[in-house]
């Protein structure tokens, strides 16, 4: 369990704007930002973040809420998950005894770390200098990329128990097998986190006879292969800088490619890309460039890329190495200009594309262009979309609007679009006790649940009663969907909640709703000559405007100290 204070913090720290902007691209608009919903298919964008009230909400698919919802809704998380997603957006550091784990895990990396990059340097790593001397890596990389060797005859555990780190440990991080060290005679490249921590290693057999030649670190809790992607820590910078990046398949391809200059590079870690990294990899540039092995194997692979990127919105290009070349093997046989040759003639996805698929036959041909097609759809930039979709015409000789067609028909089936229901009175009411929810004590002290007609509406109030603490992440837990769109509607379309507004909106919902439901109920007690319900409503009705007269006055007294509320929060 997270503490609430914690939680709060959070919250207060977080901005949604950045949190949500590292998934959907989002423009100002007045005092939202608006986006193309990342939840249903749309050409226009109804998704609306709110940074004031720190919300979000499609106006098309209703989904909502605040940026723990977007992390758990997009990411599939949960909701402490998600919290410390956020904790660690902002360099928060929280206690449970999963993070306590965790913290444990990331030591144990860091001192496995440390004693490689120990053995290179000493005489029980003579081979794998020599191997770094053999592969043209420059001794300079060591440092960068705190590159190790595992020696031979081991010794991880001695040195581990030194610093007091026993085997149970060294198990959980992957470090030891069930009685030996994993890492022998390789060349260890150790894995980073965005925010620079070793989380798992890759290692290289320097003798090719060795099986695997490369063998990773196992999945920890704190090491997902899927998701991670080698040398991205390094080169984040000059990503988000330059705005490009060169995607190579292995380790060795980065770091021969990258002494040369090529700073902005990265690698999956030793499997295909994932959705996963695409996205990783769209939150810090637009434009990426494939440069796979020359192989047929580096052909396919750039094919399945190519679709992941583009559905996480960057543009594609792919530079095509000769046969049986890979990066590194070309930049040591040709030099860093021929590369740079290379990389300014690659092509972009669709005519690689085009290229690598063979369509000798009419049948193939149509699988081609409807694959091509297919991928074009997806394209986010509309510019880019539409550009594609022209050239794709031309090329193909198709009419464009066959191949929007084509589009249509394949498209997901986007979430239609909710008329926008009519919010009633007491619901807008509940979604400014909501979003001012800091002003709670005021609902408490003017409201009851029986002022709430809607079933629902009463529901949560009774619920917010009962609950010494509420955010809007847990609202689909209290109300259905459908009331919790509106609401969550209401509270964007509406202006951020003062003490005053809620007060005042408070008076006027009882004097409306609440008096017109007493003088129906006088009427119709006065027609069946109930005389007692009659004075039960006279009573009330005077209640009621002495409440109004009481709300007033609350609000004159606020208003004649207008520091009252600024000497409160200090
Ligand atoms: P390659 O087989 O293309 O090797 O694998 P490479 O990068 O050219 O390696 P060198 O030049 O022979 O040293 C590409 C990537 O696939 C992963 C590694 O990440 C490697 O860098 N891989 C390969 C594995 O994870 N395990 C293997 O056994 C082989
Ligand atoms: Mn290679």
């Amino acid at each position: 369990m997270i503490e609430q204070d914690k939680i709060e913090e959070i919250k207060r720290q977080t901005d949604i704007v950045d949190v949500i902007g590292k998934y959907v691209q989002l423009r100002k608009m007045g005092k939202n930002y608006r986006g193309l919903c990342p939840f249903h298919t749309e050409k226009n964008p109804s998704f609306y973040v709110n940074p004031e009230k720190g919300i979000y909400y499609c106006f098309g698919c209703m989904k909502g809420g605040n940026a723990i919802n977007f992390l758990m809704e997009y990411e599939k998380l949960d909701f402490p998950d998600a919290i410390k997603r956020l904790a660690n957006n902002i360099g928060i550091e929280i206690d449970t005894t999963k993070g306590l784990r965790y913290k444990e895990l990331y030591e144990a990396n860091d001192l496995a770390c440390q004693f490689y990059a120990q053995c290179i340097v000493s005489e029980v790593g003579r081979r794998g200098r020599e191997y770094l001397n053999r592969r043209k890596i420059n001794l300079d990389r060591l440092k960068e990329f705190r590159l190790g060797y595992a020696p031979v005859s081991g010794g991880l555990v001695q040195f581990m128990r030194q610093k007091g780190v026993n085997f149970a440990r060294l198990q959980q991080a992957g470090l030891v097998t069930s009685n030996r060290e994993l890492f022998r005679d390789r060349l260890i490249f150790p894995i980073f986190s965005l925010s620079g921590r070793v989380i798992g290693f890759g290692g290289r057999g320097i003798d090719d006879n060795i099986h695997p030649k490369y063998l990773n670190s196992p999945e920890t809790p704190i090491f997902k292969k899927g998701e991670g992607l080698y040398g991205l820590y390094q080169s984040k910078e000059h990503l988000r800088a330059k705005g490009d990046v060169l995607l190579v398949e292995g380790y060795f391809d980065l770091l021969s490619v990258y002494q040369h200059g090529f700073a902005n590079m990265c690698a999956p870690l030793g499997t295909s890309l994932t959705e996963h990294q695409a996205l990783l990899l769209s939150r810090f540039t637009r434009r990426v460039t494939i440069l796979f092995d020359g192989d047929l194997s580096g052909i396919k692979a750039a094919l399945r890329a190519i679709g992941l990127l583009i559905d996480a919105g960057v543009d594609v290009y792919v530079a095509l190495l000769p046969e049986n070349s890979d990066p590194d093997t070309f930049i040591n046989t040709n030099g860093p200009q021929a590369l740079e040759q290379l990389l300014e003639e690659a092509s972009d996805f669709f005519h690689f594309y085009r290229g690598a698929v063979k369509a000798d036959t009419v049948n193939k041909e149509v699988v081609l262009i409807k694959d091509l097609i297919q991928i074009i759809g997806r394209i986010k930039d509309p510019i880019r979309y539409d550009r594609y979709l022209k050239h794709a015409a031309h090329v193909f000789n198709i009419p464009v609007e066959t191949i929007k067609r084509e589009i249509d028909q394949n498209a997901p089936v986007p979430t239609p679009p909710v008329q926008t229901t009519k919010v009633s009175r007491e619901e807008k009411l509940m979604a400014m006790i909501l979003s001012g929810y800091e002003h709670f004590s005021l609902a408490k002290k003017y409201l009851t649940p029986e002022d709430f007609v809607d079933e629902g509406v009463k529901r949560l109030f009774n619920k917010l009663l009962k609950e010494d603490s509420f955010d809007i992440a847990e609202l689909s837990g209290m109300v259905d969907e459908g009331l919790r769109g509106k609401l969550l509607s209401a509270i964007m379309r509406g202006e951020p909640v003062s003490k005053e507004s809620l007060l005042d909106a408070i008076k006027n919902y009882r004097g409306q709703v609440s008096k017109k439901r007493i003088i129906k109920k006088k009427s119709e007690a006065v027609r069946r000559g109930d005389d007692i319900t009659r004075q039960e409503c006279d009573r009330a009705l005077l209640a009621l405007e002495r409440e109004q007269l009481n709300i007033s006055i609350e609000k004159a007294a606020e208003d004649e100290q207008p520091n009252g509320a600024k000497r409160e929060a200090n």
